[in-house]
């Protein structure tokens, strides 16, 4: 990617309104990661020096642990917050607690919180670089891109333009599809949204405002859908945002991806999930472990996507302090 789209944001909060030139470049340059995540010589780039805090005020176990190895991949420490024992257990906000850490001296800051908005909170008060790892129901970004490289490379095609991608579950509850619908448009794909309509409004279609080329359709009917995807990627049902509300006794049964299901898509249409995976609830574990599974594809791809975000946003940063 060009120096200056990051100079221009100088943080990553979501892939919302990110031109397709931009999105293109960043996933070029996740995809040059790819032979670092699992090196099998002496790494001859040169590495970086510095620190990178990351602050998860929500679970993880994919984001957490690929963003640790993505930056000491790229030779960086990595300062750790445990949000259970820190102070914001005393009260104190979100903004604070990373102003403090940035006036330790890090040089960017990767941040999961259960705010809609709170990354681009946090990144409107620091002057480092802000990388949003997931805010609430808003975006996970990286976790947009990665499935979007896992894509590209399972595909063999840099856009998607044509393509019909079906996102199935609790959309609105979901990050992840939010993230994904950006940048699929943006590539081109149309996306269907499927699940249960208290999970998959209508007002769903605008999320994008119509400016990829992709356009987004919702339906309730899995069934009707499965003939017709070029991929096919399952949600968590997220029991933790709206306590099963919306989610009735014949979900699975509806909108779970059984092996039966499975069978009707066409050949070689991939399965995606971005984990963690509710076995026998969203997708049968035949299925998740199956040929068309690219779940663990999917985390790979995840760690040479934060390499580059986090290679990216540093470098340009110090660019710019100097
Ligand atoms: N996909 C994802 O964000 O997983 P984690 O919650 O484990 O980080």
């Amino acid at each position: 990617m060009s120096s200056s789209h990051w100079n221009q944001s100088g943080h990553l909060l979501g892939l919302e309104n990110l031109p397709r030139e931009h999105l293109l470049a960043l996933l070029s340059e996740s995809a040059a990661m790819l032979p670092r995540v699992t090196p099998t010589q002496a790494d001859p780039s040169a590495p970086l020096d510095g620190v990178v805090a990351t602050l998860f005020f929500e679970n993880s176990t994919r984001t957490r642990m690929s963003f640790t190895l993505a930056a000491r991949r790229l030779g960086l420490d990595v300062l750790d917050l445990n949000a259970a024992t820190s102070s914001t257990s005393k009260g104190e906000s979100l903004l604070d607690t990373a102003r403090n850490i940035e006036a330790m001296g890090v040089d960017g800051l990767v941040i999961r919180c259960s705010a809609s908005g709170g990354a681009a909170l946090i990144a409107g008060g620091v002057d480092i670089p802000v990388i949003n790892a997931g805010d609430g129901r808003h975006e996970h970004p990286t976790q947009g891109l990665l499935d979007a490289l896992t894509l590209q490379r399972h595909l063999g095609r840099e856009t998607f333009d044509g393509m019909r991608v079906g996102i199935v579950g609790d959309i609105a509850s979901s990050r992840v599809a939010r993230s994904n619908v950006h940048a699929l448009t943006t590539l081109g794909a149309d996306v269907v949204l499927v699940g249960p309509p208290a999970l998959v409004p209508e007002a769903l279609t605008s999320l994008t405002g119509g400016r990829g080329p992709g356009r987004i359709h919702v339906g309730h009917d899995l069934d009707a859908i499965l003939p017709d995807v070029d991929a096919l990627m399952m949600l968590r049902v997220q029991f933790e945002r709206h306590g099963g509300s919306g989610i009735d006794e014949d979900y699975t049964q509806r909108f779970g991806l059984t092996c039966a299901r499975a069978a009707r898509l066409a050949d070689g249409v991939p399965v995606l999930h971005p984990g963690p995976v509710n076995r026998g609830t969203e997708i049968d574990p035949e299925v998740a472990d199956g040929p068309r599974s690219l779940i663990l594809d999917q985390v790979t791809c995840g760690v040479a996507v934060r390499m580059a975000v986090l290679q990216g946003l540093l470098r340009s940063s110090r660019r710019h302090r100097r």
